[in-house]
């Protein structure tokens, strides 16, 4: 468990000057299904989880901003004309980039004292960053009193992301860390943003999280590649209908009798992410039937157009997937962030979390080298004040 009495005794030794300071906890998320089809308009199913990230904050008289990492146990300083990204303090830039981005959109913002911490592993895709980026916007938007809607706030940290990290993610992630429910999956439609809950009455499965420990050293500048990729083959299908907003408007019929008009790599890129949106609905009709083989079969299909097609596995995620769901009882398991290491998600039967974690810990570190770790996670509510 996260200990907030640690980060609060911290805030009050380090700001002494700020004697109130409130709590505010962002969760990271797993993504069920539907991999990289966000910022191709296309639907996803992910869900907060209980892992966070919290952030004590409390308001300054200036314009400073003082920010200290309780992980890493290193502070950052600044002022808020002067926020640019700094390649030696890369945490700051999250908080940072939340502050910019509220001030470009007109919000006049005082300076801020914040302590932050969490138990949510970093960089390894359960989005680590976009939990602390929407902890943080609830604590701006609470403490400064400004007027910013749930959704405005999940657009302003996308967009902190965007501009200012300059990875050039999709909605997702800060979407599920701000508005997830317990015990529900969030089955959002990226096109318009409008979403509904399919609930998770499933007592004997369990998402086992393993953790490649695999430094995800290419992710963003190939996240950003795959973008730029999608956008070509849309651009292509913009060209035959204007009505294409994005990847999510080309149907599978439309993609195949297409596809030889889009260069490669393009081609595998779109021919991923058409399917894995039909994937997202299938998974969602598996899910409201109880059909959790199907959901497993599918969860398989989507990891092997994840490697082969999409490209984006690395041969520790390869790994860590056979052994995973070699382990009878596991329905399937994926990658869960962007790719290139970093985590990977098995829908598991209760009953087989055991010789699971004891595959894993026997098989993947010969295989790799690698320490792995892992955790069961259960899904929580979105981002809150802690009273
Ligand atoms: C990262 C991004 C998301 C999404 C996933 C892949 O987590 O932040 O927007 O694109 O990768 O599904």
């Amino acid at each position: 468990m996260l200990n907030t009495d640690l980060l609060v005794s911290k805030f009050k030794k380090l700001y002494p000057e700020s004697p109130n300071p409130r709590i505010f906890a962002g969760p990271g998320r797993i993504n069920v299904i539907g991999g990289h089809t966000d910022y191709n308009l296309g639907f996803v199913l992910p869900c907060a989880v209980d892992r966070e990230i919290i952030v004590v904050a409390g308001n300054r008289g200036d314009d400073k901003l003082k920010l200290f990492s309780l992980d890493y146990e290193e502070g950052f300083e600044t002022t808020l004309d002067d926020l640019k990204f700094n390649n030696n303090k890369k945490w700051a830039n999250y908080l940072m980039g939340v502050f910019s981005v509220l001030m470009a959109d007109g919000f006049k913002l005082k300076g801020m004292n914040i302590v932050f911490g969490g138990n949510i592993p970093q960089g390894g895709g359960m989005s680590s960053s976009a939990a602390l980026e929407v902890a943080v916007a609830y604590a701006v938007r609470a403490l400064q009193e400004i007027n910013l809607s749930d959704l405005n706030l999940v657009k302003a940290c996308q967009k902190a992301e965007n501009k200012f990290v300059g990875v050039m993610c999709g909605i997702m992630d800060q979407f599920a860390s701000a508005m997830s429910k317990k015990d529900q999956l969030l089955f959002l439609d990226c096109a318009d943003l409008s979403y509904k809950f399919i609930p998770l009455n499933f007592p004997d499965l369990s998402f086992f999280v393993s953790d490649t420990k695999k430094q995800r050293t290419l992710a963003s500048s190939e996240y950003n590649k795959r973008r730029e990729q999608c956008t070509e083959a849309t651009n292509i299908f913009k060209g035959l209908d204007p009505k294409v907003r994005g990847l999510r408007d080309v149907s599978i019929p439309e993609f195949e009798k297409n596809k030889e008009k889009i260069p490669l790599p393009a081609r595998k890129r779109a021919e991923h992410v058409v399917y894995e949106i039909d994937r997202v609905k299938k998974a969602a009709e598996a899910l409201k039937n109880n059909n959790l083989e199907m959901l497993g079969e599918i969860e398989r299909s989507s990891m092997k157009s994840m490697k082969e097609t999409f490209e984006i596995s690395c041969p520790e995620l390869d790994a860590m997937v056979e052994i995973a769901d070699s382990v009878k009882g596991v329905y399937g398991t994926r990658i869960i962030g962007g790719g290139f290491g970093g985590c990977t998600l098995s829908l598991v039967k209760n009953s087989a979390l055991k010789e699971l974690e004891t595959k894993i810990m026997t098989e993947y570190p010969k295989r790799t080298g690698l320490l792995p770790e892992f955790w069961v996670v259960r899904s929580a509510d979105g981002a809150r004040e802690i009273v």
